[in-house]
């Protein structure tokens, strides 16, 4: 991994910490240095044993239950990391769900749950940071969405529109906070090693496999490597983009 010493000291919420890409977003935060408060909403243990990794390498972490989804719990969350940590600097909206089917088989549920947590959950902290970050004159904001937001996928309906929305949402984000010094980026994984995937049907795997041109899925180190960048000064000019980690899978 790189070395990004101006991220040292930088307080950073990194959503869906507890597992996968988000559990290796915010193992790279604590490498550079950064205060990662580490929201999950189900899986505490790994979230507290995350946090005390983190901590065990010799930086400062804290883990925070909150669903996504809840505008009010993300409030607090927010309130309580700067009273915690008396900062606020850095923002990565990982936390997401999948509930696929097909869209005339699929129920209200699968739909509004994965636009409430994938979407609405972004809005929710954006909204939440916004204010610190244009009072700070200072920010990043680091969305979350996926290939398939940009090329839509076969029985994921609900999925595609809220990794599209998020697409859209960074755009709009980076136009209202472009004056205040916030970067909002989005990055979009191909199929990473996680276990969001870990109930796909092998002929699915095999099926995004043989659509990379490197030949290999991807791993959330290779995601979190592109978050650090963009979190950094190297990035500073870099607002409203949209960077694929998918090994040309989308091409
Ligand atoms: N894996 C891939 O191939 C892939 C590809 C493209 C994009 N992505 C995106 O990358 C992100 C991470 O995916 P992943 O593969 O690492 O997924 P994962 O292993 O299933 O982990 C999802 C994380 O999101 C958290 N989460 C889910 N609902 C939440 C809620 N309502 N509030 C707070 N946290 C919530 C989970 O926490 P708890 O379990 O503790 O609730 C967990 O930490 C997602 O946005 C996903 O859409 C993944």
């Amino acid at each position: 991994m790189m070395t990004y010493p101006e991220l040292k000291g930088k307080v950073a919420i990194v959503t869906g910490a507890s597992l996968g890409i988000g559990s290796a977003i915010a193992t790279a935060l604590g490498e550079q240095g950064c205060t990662v408060a580490v929201n999950y909403r189900k899986h505490a243990d790994e979230a507290e044993s995350l946090t005390a990794s983190i901590v065990k390498a010799g930086g400062k972490a804290k883990a925070y239950q909150c669903d996504v989804g809840d505008p009010a719990q993300v409030q607090a969350m927010v309130e309580a990391v700067q009273k915690d940590f008396g900062a606020l600097d850095i923002l990565v909206n990982n936390a997401g769900i999948n509930r696929d089917g097909v869209s005339w088989k699929m129920t209200d549920e699968q739909w509004s749950s994965v636009l409430n947590t994938n979407l609405h959950g972004c809005f929710h902290f954006i909204r939440a940071v916004g204010p610190v970050f244009r009072t700070q004159k200072s920010g990043k904001i680091v969305n979350m969405t996926s290939i398939n937001g940009m090329r839509g996928k076969f029985g994921q309906s609900n999925y595609a529109a809220s990794k599209a929305g998020i697409i859209g949402l960074t755009k709009a984000i980076a136009r209202e906070l472009g004056r205040s010094n916030v970067n909002v980026n989005a990055v979009a994984p191909g199929l990473i090693e996680t276990a969001m995937i870990a109930a796909m049907p092998d002929e699915a795997k095999a099926q995004s496999l043989s659509e990379t041109v490197l030949d290999r899925l991807g791993t959330p180190d290779e995601v979190a490597s592109v978050v650090l960048f963009l979190c950094s000064d190297g990035a500073r000019h870099v607002t409203g983009e949209v960077i694929k980690v998918d090994g040309g899978q989308y091409i």
